[in-house]
Order: structure tokens, then C-alpha cells, then sequence
């Protein structure tokens, strides 16, 4: 037992240490290699404690992320180099989101459990806000931050063991797309789909749509700023319209996911008999033997959205309230399946 809360204290402190280190800007400073910056220069530089950040590094150091090449002097590894911003791989976001407010948040899972609680998330019970809304007034963006939590190359296996050449012919809508690099892997590998449109919030599309962006130059891709909680561009309402949500309605309370469904409804036009896809991409829970991963995203939702991961049972009733049959299940991995549905 003493080890096991031995590891949970230890998780929880190395976050802690990690996110004060990068709020103060710690790994910018540091060199890669060499003799080492001496801590009393480092803490010069980011307006810091010598003999604190001297500990904090210590600490950390024992896990691996920043080594000490003498005594007080201090260079990355190859675990503390994502830590900072411009790293290809950088973790930053996640780390400065998970101390902020991701786990803080975890203290109000108390009164968001308790019977007779509204179904405010606890994150909006902490910060004042929905996550939707910190997101759309912070440097992190929601994919990004989502794309450490799941896994970066979700994208191969969807392309490889779905056929999508059955959309032949049809305009993919990714809701909820981001800076559309899914829907352009999807358009590249896939000649025979007409074309894609990425809706998205404004200011992400306005990123979306920098020439910097490589997605902005696939002349099959087209972005619309929206918000998939109200009544969708009529642009998008056409019987040849596939309807893409990839790690959209996992964020979302039923009552959320279900207005979501409701909008991309109301946008297939009457009489729809072939079309009328949906596809949405998530996890599918197995109760009896959920796994760590699943777990771990379970709770993010419940704690950040106040919503949840879903099993194949409440998928599928869930679905059938936003007037979707659930067709074919295909697990791609752990964390996500492809879920088919259409029109009921
Ligand atoms: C978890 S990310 C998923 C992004 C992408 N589908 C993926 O799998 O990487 C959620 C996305 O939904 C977008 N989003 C959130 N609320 C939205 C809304 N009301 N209307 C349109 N997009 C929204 C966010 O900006 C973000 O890009």
C-alpha cells in the first residue's frame, strides 16, 4: 500500500515541479549540452529562487528530465527538451494546462459527484468558465492539447482500416477539425473523395487558414468558421455530405452531444436516403475492462467537460436520440474506435 501512494504522491509532485519550472520559462534557458548553466545564473535570468529551483530541478532530475553536469549546473535530457516551446514535440501546452487548472480542477469532482449538483463540469466550477471558453481565450488549443493525451498517429490506422473510397464522390465536413490536417491525410490518401470542408471556431480557423499551414494549400480543402452548437451553414446541407467528428462528442455532457447530432440532422436535407453518414471517432469503453488509458480520458472528460467516455451501449442510445442508427464499430486502438452511423 505504502508504494502505491508513494507513486501517486510522486506523479503528482514531478507535475508540480514540471509546470512551475516551464511557467517560469526554465527550459528556454537551459543548454542542451555543454558545461551546464549554473543555477545561480538560471535563476537570474527567470526571476527565480536559486536554492528553490536548485531543489526543483534536483528533483526532477531524479526522473530523468535535466541532468546535472557539476554541482548546480544544469542541462536538458532527452525527457526535459519537450518541455520547451519550440521542440517538434514539445509538451509545453499539456504541462502548463495539467498545473493551471487540469488537475486543480480534480478538487471540485467532489461536488460535481455529489446527488442534486447541477452538471457544471468541475473545471467550470473552479475557473468561472467552460473549458470551450478558456480554450478560446488561451494560447492552447484544444487539439493540440488533446493530441498529447491520445497518441499522434491515430491518423494511419483510420486511413488504412476504414475504406473511404465508399464516400466516393461525397464532401467530407470535419466538425470540430481544427487546423484540418485529418481531413487533408484523408483527401490526399483518397483522390476519389470530391473534396472536405473544415468547420471550426473562428480564431482557429483564422490560424487554419495561414498559407503556413500546409492543409490551407490542398485545393480540395475548404475551412468555415462556425459553431456546431448552433444550426449549420446551409452550404453544408446536401444528401453528398459525410459528417466527421473526430474527438468532438466525448467532450460533451448527453445533453451536448446530443444537440451537436441534432444540428448535423437538421443539415441533411429531407428524403436523404443514400449519404447521410455519419462518422465519429472515440473511444468505446468496455466497462468490465476499461484499461489505464481509457480510464485516464474518462476522467480528463468528467473533470474538464463534465462529460464521458461511452460505451458501445450508450453510443449507440445516444445516436438514436440525435436520430443516428449506429451501423459498424472499428476499433482503431485503445483510445479510439470508428463508429459508422446513419440516418435512423
Ligand atoms: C478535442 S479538439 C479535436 C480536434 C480534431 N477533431 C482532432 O481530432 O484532433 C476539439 C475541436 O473542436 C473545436 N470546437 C470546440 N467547440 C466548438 C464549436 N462550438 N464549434 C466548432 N468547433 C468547436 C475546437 O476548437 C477544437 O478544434
Amino acid at each position: 500500500m505504502a508504494s502505491l501512494i508513494n507513486s501517486w504522491l510522486q506523479s503528482t509532485f514531478f507535475l508540480g515541479a514540471a509546470y512551475v519550472v516551464t511557467k517560469h520559462g526554465v527550459p528556454e534557458v537551459v543548454p542542451f549540452e555543454g558545461e551546464g548553466v549554473d543555477v545561480v545564473n538560471l535563476a537570474k535570468e527567470t526571476g527565480t529562487k536559486v536554492e528553490e529551483l536548485d531543489r526543483l530541478l534536483r528533483a526532477l532530475s531524479t526522473f530523468g528530465v535535466f541532468r546535472q553536469t557539476a554541482l548546480h549546473h544544469w542541462v536538458h535530457t532527452a525527457q526535459s527538451a519537450p518541455l520547451r516551446k519550440e521542440h517538434p514535440k514539445s509538451i509545453r501546452s499539456l504541462v502548463l494546462h495539467a498545473g493551471a487548472v487540469g488537475i486543480p480542477s480534480l478538487v471540485k469532482l467532489d461536488e460535481f459527484l455529489k446527488e442534486g449538483e447541477d452538471d457544471r463540469a468541475p473545471f467550470e466550477r473552479l475557473t468561472g468558465v467552460s473549458l470551450d471558453d478558456w480554450f478560446a481565450q488561451n494560447e492552447i488549443t484544444q487539439s493540440n492539447l488533446h493530441k498529447h493525451m491520445t497518441e499522434e498517429r491515430l491518423m494511419t490506422p483510420l486511413l488504412t482500416e476504414f475504406d473511404w473510397n465508399k464516400f466516393a464522390g461525397k464532401t467530407i465536413v470535419d466538425l470540430g477539425g481544427g487546423n484540418g490536417e485529418d481531413l487533408e491525410e484523408i483527401l490526399s490518401e483518397y483522390p476519389s473523395i470530391a473534396n472536405g470542408i473544415v468547420l471550426d471556431r473562428p480564431s482557429v480557423i483564422a490560424l487554419a487558414q495561414s498559407p503556413t499551414n500546409p492543409a490551407s494549400q490542398n485545393h480540395r480543402l475548404t475551412f468555415l468558421a462556425g459553431d456546431f452548437n448552433r444550426p449549420l451553414h446551409p452550404s453544408l446541407s446536401s444528401p453528398d455530405t459525410v459528417f466527421f467528428l473526430k474527438h468532438i462528442l466525448h467532450d460533451r455532457s448527453d445533453a451536448g452531444a446530443v444537440r451537436v447530432l441534432h444540428n448535423i440532422r437538421q443539415a441533411i436535407p429531407a428524403g436523404t436516403t443514400t449519404g447521410g453518414a455519419l462518422l465519429v471517432v472515440d473511444a468505446v469503453v468496455d466497462p468490465a475492462n476499461p484499461g489505464i488509458n481509457v480510464a485516464q480520458v474518462d476522467m480528463w472528460s468528467m473533470s474538464q467537460f463534465g462529460a464521458k467516455e461511452r460505451t458501445k451501449e450508450q453510443w449507440e442510445a445516444l445516436l438514436d436520440k440525435g436520430g443516428f442508427k449506429l451501423e459498424e464499430v472499428r476499433e482503431i486502438h485503445a483510445l479510439s474506435s470508428l463508429l459508422v452511423a446513419k440516418l435512423k
